[in-house]
């Protein structure tokens, strides 16, 4: 099993903190999502249809032409396990890291994997029959110029081979998207968004897959009849077409990633990255930070190659607040000789603080017995 955010439950369990007590920041979800109105009743009780206004409604906020196909998918999720299954098995180059449900369902349906890093674009594609990332890339913010992925589509489509483009962090910047270009003339693409994480709402299952129409058919016929529920198909109808509240989300994760960057810049992060959905801090001092601020009740989201948080946005000022506490309280300032040997980690704090002088080598007995023995539930 492929290790995910948000396991709230599980954490509660393991550290001994109530379910209630948490702030989790260990998904790239909106910490603040579409208002969910009360629903019909006709919602519980018919079967999902087609055409109910919600690929209109998708079509509408993409930017998608009315002639160009598009698929409701119970999450994104559940074309990122399909479409492998219908190639036969054949080379398929994943951008690492990126979320591992890629590689992995690539190669449990018998392809090969190579992994490649974003410079290596273009030459690892010359190798492989299929190309799969994430724009911008989870966990690392990496982005991919429009143009350079168009380039490269078409090169595909002349070997009849795919480029799949996952656009699920995707919403706030639609400048660089992809979805729009998807269709029968440019066969080799194929793009999949979520409505989990801009518009908050993971719970509701949706995504779209865009790409040519024969694919899309057999990705259809593969899903099967009613894969959407008709509650979920309703709240991702009135999401899709609310554009005064598209806006104001936009504004609200600008302004919210930004706080954020800020914050760990304070902290003393200088190696950072993000969307404006989560923020990345490669260091080796991950599975430390992770563990110091699970004792205090935050959970992140803890990677392992290479080593490294990821971080979600707090949704009100006392969650802002108590992260900020809370890496006032773990992150020491390393004395200067250790920096310069580490190299790797934490910049110099600003402001001096009581640990800062501590040897790198206490900061784990550091994290516990300072975080122990606060949060000893
Ligand atoms: C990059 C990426 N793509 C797709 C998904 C799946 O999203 P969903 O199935 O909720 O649309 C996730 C979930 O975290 C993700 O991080």
């Amino acid at each position: 099993m492929i290790e995910h955010g948000g396991k709230l439950r599980e954490a509660a369990r393991h550290w001994g903190i109530p379910l209630t007590d948490w702030l989790d920041l260990s998904t790239g979800i909106a910490p603040f999502s579409y208002p969910s109105p009360p629903l019909p009743p006709s919602c519980w009780q018919r079967l999902p249809e087609a055409d109910d206004g919600l690929e209109a409604a998708a079509r509408a906020c993409y930017g998608l032409p009315l002639d160009k196909p598009i698929l409701p998918l119970p999450g994104s999720q559940a074309a990122i396990q399909t479409l492998p299954r219908l190639r036969p098995p054949g080379r398929v180059a994943v951008l690492a890291p990126t979320y591992g449900e890629h590689p992995a369902a690539w190669r449990q349906a018998g392809h090969e994997i190579l992994a490649f890093a974003p410079p290596q674009l273009e030459a690892m594609a010359r190798q492989v029959e299929v190309v799969v990332l994430v724009n911008p890339n989870n966990p690392t913010g990496a982005c991919f110029d429009r143009q350079r992925l168009l380039a490269l589509a078409q090169d595909m489509a002349r070997r009849g081979g795919w480029l799949l483009v996952d656009e699920a962090f995707a919403d706030v910047i639609p400048q660089q998207n992809l979805i729009a270009d998807c269709g029968d003339h440019l066969p080799s693409l194929i793009v999949l968004r979520s409505l989990g994480k801009f518009f908050g709402l993971a719970g509701a299952r949706v995504g779209f897959a865009c790409g040519p129409s024969l694919l899309l058919d057999r990705l259809a016929a593969a899903l099967g009849p009613w894969s959407l529920s008709h509650p979920s198909r309703y709240i991702a109808t009135l999401a899709l077409s609310d554009q005064s509240w598209q806006t104001g989300q936009r504004q609200r994760l600008i302004e919210a990633s930004a706080r954020m960057d800020r914050l760990l810049a304070d902290h003393g992060f200088t190696r950072r990255s993000h969307t404006q959905l989560f923020h990345y801090l490669p260091t080796p001092q991950a599975p430390h930070l992770h563990r110091a601020l699970a004792q205090q009740g935050i959970l992140t989201r803890c990677l392992e190659s290479p080593p490294a948080l990821r971080l979600g946005l707090p949704g009100d000022e006392s969650q802002w607040q108590r992260l900020d506490a809370a890496l006032t309280h773990i992150v020491p300032s390393p004395p200067p000789r250790m920096k310069m040997r580490k190299g790797k980690l934490n910049a110099p704090h600003p402001h001096p603080r009581p640990e800062a002088g501590l040897p790198i080598g206490s900061l784990r007995s550091m994290i516990t017995l300072g975080s122990g023995a606060a949060f000893s539930r």
